[in-house]
């Protein structure tokens, strides 16, 4: 056997979300493309934004001395320095160009850190559901993971987080616009959990997983985690902010309210090389640099929610709008979600079960898809409730 074991334990529980694709992939072929509605995965459906592309343009022309070699691990001094700034502005909390480490993706950023903090048998809480990659990448540095539930809206329960901690707990993962409940953490909640943190006998890093922040809706504000929650290290990317899951650019940033944090950053610098990325990809870098306030239009992702949410509650399911991020988490009408995801793909509808996702009797169902395909769907959608049994259908 050449795989390890551990990993081959891993494959065989690893992401629905993959398996559901691939299986959309099958069901393409075999009934044609315009048939099949897939709504399995959060690849971002907009275009990067045209100063972005044109900023990316320029700077391959230029060609600068010295742009495709080596550099500092944590990245060019200016494109860390921007993030800084704008991390400043947006929190309040005096982060430098040495908080900052340029990361391959928000996948990226949370390794690199999770290996700075975690030493083997160390704790990390996560609240359920959850993006089903954590579990991995604490595994990845020898954590174990902690699940808390979380309320029946999604929000954190705070007081079932603060029973979890433990001697080890190192650190605890928040993810807010929630993937994949859409759920937006308020600033109440975040304050109560800084009280418990601080509270806690040692030094407990909240892991901010950021890449949906500024994918919100009806006019919503994700709260400033950094401006709240003090022991706290940022990761984000520009996938979904700028549509370029591809090219793989993030970061992480470390607060400087959090004790050791200069060491963190060192640390982080040495994580990155030794994980293998050694630098995020250089001319990414730089167009983060020089093109900050550039955004893909959010517009269109409210249309595709309100389009869905609209249609499927007309149809009868139980719809709760997402507050941001670009998945609705949908309560199935029967509690068994893989035997619904099972009836919906008879109708040639492709969605996550929600136990992929740690909460079963949900469905997630990602808009990155064109709207034309979420109008399309909802027949299939009506038919797959109506061959329930009527007493299971009544939601
Ligand atoms: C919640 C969450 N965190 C992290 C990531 C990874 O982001 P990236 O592609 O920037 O590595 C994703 C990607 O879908 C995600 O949904």
């Amino acid at each position: 056997m050449t795989v390890a074991n551990v990993i081959q334990q891993q494959l065989e529980r690893s992401s629905w979300i993959r398996r559901m694709f691939e299986e959309g992939i099958r069901l393409k072929a075999e009934r044609g493309e315009e048939n099949i509605f897939d709504f399995t995965l959060g690849n971002p459906s907009e275009d990067p934004p045209p100063g972005v592309l044109a900023t990316f343009r320029r700077l391959a022309e230029a060609n600068a001395p010295g742009s495709h070699g080596y550099m500092p691990n944590s990245g060019y001094p200016a494109a860390r320095e921007a993030v800084a700034r704008n991390l400043r502005r947006d929190t309040g909390v005096e982060f430098t160009g040495h908080s900052v480490v340029m990361t391959v993706g928000c996948a990226g950023a949370m390794n690199v850190a999770l290996k700075a903090i975690l030493d083997p048998g160390s704790e990390v809480i996560i609240p359920k559901p959850f993006f089903p990659d954590y579990q991995f990448y604490v595994t990845n540095h020898g954590g174990q993971v902690v699940f808390v539930e979380t309320r029946e809206d999604f929000s954190l329960d705070v007081a079932a987080i603060e029973s979890s901690i433990t001697p080890r707990t190192r650190v605890i993962i928040l993810n807010t616009p929630n993937n994949p409940t859409g759920v937006i953490y308020s600033a109440a909640v975040l304050r109560d959990l800084e009280s418990v943190l601080q509270h806690a006998d040692h030094p407990i890093v909240a892991l901010s997983d950021e890449p949906y922040k500024s994918i919100v809706y009806d006019g919503a504000k994700c709260p400033e985690l950094a401006s709240i929650i003090s022991n706290c290290v940022i990761t984000t990317s520009w996938s979904k902010k700028w549509g370029l899951a591809g090219e793989r650019i993030g970061y992480l940033a470390i607060s400087p309210r959090l004790p050791g944090a200069d060491a963190l950053s060192n640390a982080c610098n040495f994580t990155n090389r030794v994980l293998g990325f050694i630098n995020a990809p250089a001319i990414w870098q730089l167009v983060s640099a020089e093109a900050p306030g550039e955004s893909t239009d959010m517009a269109v992702y409210q249309e595709k929610r309100d389009l869905m949410c609209g249609g499927l509650a007309k149809i009868g399911y139980e719809v709760s709008k997402p507050q941001g991020a670009f998945y609705i988490f949908l309560k199935t009408p029967i509690p068994d979600d893989l035997e619904f995801v099972r009836l919906l793909q008879g109708e040639g509808v492709l969605a996550v079960p929600g136990k992929g996702f740690g909460r079963g009797g949900y469905i997630r169902l990602s808009l990155t898809v064109p709207k034309d395909t979420i109008a399309r769907s909802l027949p299939a959608f009506a038919r797959a409730l109506a061959k329930l049994p009527a007493q299971c259908s009544e939601l």
